[in-house]
């Protein structure tokens, strides 16, 4: 019997951190991860623009017969989810709709905070599918761009990285939240340093984490999940030249990254 990969895609370098909580749960699960090496930020662009780039990468991995398709990618997620569901008959999973259900399930106040890029933020994905869940609850969002070139320089425990995390959270620790989504790929990485600035009190939902979750659970209920006897393989595709995704890449994954192949998108249609 040969086992189907999950796909996996994101901006760039970043989904890697969900690919990292995916490894971790599904060990035996072969992947094929896309990072939007060319294109990346998403975070600055429009809706329709990374529809349109979701649509084409969705489509490249579908011919690589996967099972099932993470958007790794929260902006990506919060703005081209629900037509990739409607487009593709394989299960689609995205990070914001179980990283908003954790956060629901550890709120005790209902005063919840969302941190994510301008895109994110803009388009009130996280803030809508967490007032679905739990329609009294406050949500207190913050767009906090600069946390991803930060993540990316490796500067997630200096003076800049500590004055920046400040300036943005400072509003939202004001608030007395109780919870606080970290609704970007890149996020992580700070989690230490957030933690600190926002305090003991207030509990981190790691979106990655929850995906990887949900991305099992389902796997599970479809009967698609390979015995936990075999090894998964890992592929990695990129858009512009891997150097770059090679280097950061192997933090974010803790020095895990197999060979890193370059391709072109031109001739991908697009889904959309
Ligand atoms: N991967 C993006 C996200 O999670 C962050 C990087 C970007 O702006 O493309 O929203």
């Amino acid at each position: 019997m040969t086992w189907k990969s999950i796909g996996i895609f994101d901006s760039g370098v970043g989904g890697l951190t969900v690919l990292r909580e995916i490894m971790q749960s599904l060990p035996q699960e072969d992947t094929i991860y896309f990072g939007d090496t060319a294109r990346v930020p998403y975070g600055t662009k429009s809706p329709e623009t990374v529809t349109r780039y979701a649509g084409e990468i969705a489509s490249f991995l579908i011919k690589r017969d996967i099972k099932l398709l993470v958007v790794a990618c929260n902006t990506a997620s919060a703005v081209a989810l629900p037509t990739l569901k409607r487009q593709l008959t394989i299960p689609v999973v995205g990070v914001i709709e179980p990283g908003a259900r954790r956060a629901v399930e550890m709120t005790r106040s209902g005063r919840i905070g969302v941190i994510g890029t301008a895109g994110t933020i803009r388009s009130s994905a996280y803030t809508r599918a967490i007032k679905r869940l739990k329609p009294d609850s406050e949500v207190l969002t913050r767009a906090c761009p600069l946390f991803v070139p930060l993540a990316e320089e490796g500067w997630t425990d200096n003076q800049v990285a500590r004055l920046t995390a400040q300036t943005y959270l400072k509003e939202l620790k004001d608030a007395a939240i109780d919870t606080l989504v970290l609704g970007c790929t890149h996020y992580p990485l700070l989690k230490p340093l957030i933690s600190e600035i926002m305090g003991s009190g207030v509990i981190l939902v790691d979106s990655a984490e929850e995906t990887a979750r949900t991305v099992a659970g389902i796997l599970g209920e479809k009967k698609l999940l390979r015995p936990s006897t075999e090894r998964g393989n890992h592929n990695y595709f990129v858009s512009d030249i891997p150097a770059g995704f090679v280097r950061v890449g192997n933090r974010f994954l803790g020095g895990r990254l197999g060979d890193v192949f370059q391709v072109s998108l031109d001739d991908e249609t697009g889904i959309i």
